[in-house]
């Protein structure tokens, strides 16, 4: 920085010390952040947050080690960037690692900083955004750096349905290092630049003999696809930041707060012309409730988290009426909707969030049941159907039903029924809520019946349109209940809006205790 010589010293020694903050590890080590195609800890904040919203705090923080050669470098602000800023005008804290100061590293410091803003966070109810490229624990400084992680991953643990916490995962994410992010709510990653493992290939080679890359253990594909860790997976570090903003505009400050309202130009009476014939004539027929989704909320605008994992069932936010929901959805396009251990535990996860922030939830319903086989039975899906069971019955959130087609089984019982505190539970008249469908159940009531007949398998057809007939409907379902009102599949939106807006105050609350202990 040219020096002024009009200006105070000492002020000029300020902005001395604050220019050489700004640099990190150096100009030598920026440059090789960016031919790695990575933009540096600021860069990155200051595409997240709104224009000059910035404000960092210890930026004058050095590390305290006096062994090794980290004894000799003291980087001001050490290796991560600290501050809070706003998000459409809301106020968000932020740290993100600099990878340019020793890896990133965390150390004592490093968590200390971290540590600051949560506690700010905590106390002034905002969300908390990481953004994540670290070496992991700072090697040089022991069990110290051990004892950092242990401080942060106390206050995800404790801030955890109190303020909504993001992780962006913009580098290396590994050991230990990787409980952090997976304590908070939503992890975002970057897909061919970030990846997050327990142990890297190296240590996978030497344990159990397999040969992966770094993609192919823990990238981005890997945890939105197979693992589930990742939320939303971006084609770059801009597009992951610029869907953290969006993220949070359906999701309020902190859990005493509802989520902001965004006024719409979709008109709430909007009949939907297009639903009445959405769904196939032939029950074992698929189609795609992403597109129910979009015909009815506003402006069609679905934003949709975990897109590639467990898409036997979709989650995500929308708007209906400027009102923020959260909306879960049986998708009978994939494996016909079936509830399996990853869609519970997908959908369990995400219903406990928008509990715990006042988000209403949406139910769709078209769900054949849960899956049979060895590998589910084996695999603990009555544990993980359970998750799912108990995530709805404990939510205290407005909870809006629409049963399009089948619920059958437990699953009816599960997907927000009346039974478990269903608000509004509507039907379309294509709805079939029965024990199980028809072909399963004639095989069993009716099997005397069948073999004995002449053309036993004439016979089984007319059996089963017997049954389809007389109880795959949801008539029996209304007429005791437990559907409030059979809707003609155009009014959705209308009669949705209208439900939500009459649960505008609604009060539930669940019996006092310590904490409630769902089936882990
Ligand atoms: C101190 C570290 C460091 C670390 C990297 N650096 N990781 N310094 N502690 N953990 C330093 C390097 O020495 C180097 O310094 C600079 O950061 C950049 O690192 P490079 O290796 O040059 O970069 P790159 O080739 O891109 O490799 C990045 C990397 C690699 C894959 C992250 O650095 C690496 O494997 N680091 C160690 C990862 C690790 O095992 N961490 C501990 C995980 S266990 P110079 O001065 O040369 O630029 C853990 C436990 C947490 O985190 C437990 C919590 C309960």
């Amino acid at each position: 920085m040219p020096e002024d010589k009009s200006l105070n010293p000492k002020i000029q020694r300020l902005r001395e010390l604050r220019a050489q903050s700004c640099l990190g590890g150096g100009e030598e080590r920026i440059r090789a952040q960016h031919e790695r195609g990575k933009l540096t800890a600021r860069e990155r904040i200051d595409l997240l947050l709104d224009k000059g919203t910035f404000r960092e705090i210890d930026a004058f923080v050095v590390h305290r080690t006096y062994d090794f050669d980290l004894d000799k470098q003291r980087i001001l602000g050490d290796s991560v960037v600290t501050g809070w800023g706003m998000i459409e005008g809301r106020l968000v804290y932020v740290f993100s690692q600099d990878f340019t100061v020793f890896g990133g590293s965390l150390g004592e410091v490093h968590a200390e900083k971290v540590c600051k803003i949560m506690d700010m966070a905590m106390k002034n109810g905002a969300p908390v955004i990481g953004l994540n490229d670290s070496g992991g624990a700072r090697i040089q400084e022991g069990v110290v750096s051990l004892g950092g992680y242990a401080d942060i991953f106390l206050r995800n643990t404790l801030a955890s349905g109190v303020i909504p916490q993001i992780s962006v995962i913009m580098g290396p994410c590994a050991g230990g290092a990787v409980y952090s992010p997976a304590l908070t709510d939503f992890i975002l990653m970057v897909r061919n630049s970030s990846y997050m493992f327990i142990t890297g290939p190296e240590v996978v080679k030497a344990v159990t003999h397999e040969d992966v890359t770094f993609e192919e253990l823990g990238g981005a594909a890997v945890h939105s696809e197979i693992s589930g860790v990742c939320h939303l997976a971006a084609d770059s570090e801009a597009d992951a930041l610029y869907l953290v903003r969006k993220l949070l505009s359906y999701i309020p400050q902190n859990n005493m707060e509802d989520p902001p309202f965004v006024p719409t130009t979709d008109d709430p009476l909007r009949m939907e012309e297009a639903l009445d014939d959405i769904i196939p004539d032939d029950p074992q027929k698929p189609y795609d409730i992403r597109e129910v989704i979009r015909l009815v909320v506003d402006d069609g605008i679905f934003f949709e988290i975990q897109e590639y994992f467990a898409p036997n069932i979709v989650i995500g936010y929308a708007r209906l009426g400027g009102h923020s929901v959260g909306i879960v959805a049986n998708q009978p396009a994939v494996l016909a909707g079936v509830l399996d251990i990853k869609s519970s535990e997908k959908a369990a996860r995400f219903v406990r969030f928008c509990d715990a922030f006042n988000i209403p939830l949406v139910t769709f319903v078209d769900v054949p049941g849960f899956m049979p086989g060895v590998s589910q039975e084996h695999g603990g899906i009555i544990r993980s159907g359970a998750k799912l069971l108990y995530a709805y019955c404990e939510a205290t959130v407005p909870k809006l039903t629409v049963v399009t087609r089948k619920a059958y089984g437990g699953a009816y019982d599960v997907m927000s029924s009346k039974h478990i505190r269903g608000d509004v539970n509507f039907a379309w008249p294509s709805a079939e809520i029965a024990v199980m469908g028809p072909e399963g159940a004639v095989n069993i009531i009716f099997r005397k019946e069948i073999a004995k007949a002449e053309d036993p398998e004439k016979r089984r057809e007319e059996l089963v349109r017997e049954y389809r007939e007389k109880f795959a409907n949801p008539y029996i379902a209304a007429e005791r209940g437990y559907i409030d009102d059979v809707i003609e599949p155009h009014e959705t939106r209308p009669r949705l809006i209208n439900a939500l807006e009459m649960l505008a105050n609604k009060r539930d609350t669940n019996p006092p205790k310590k904490h409630g202990c769902i089936p882990l």
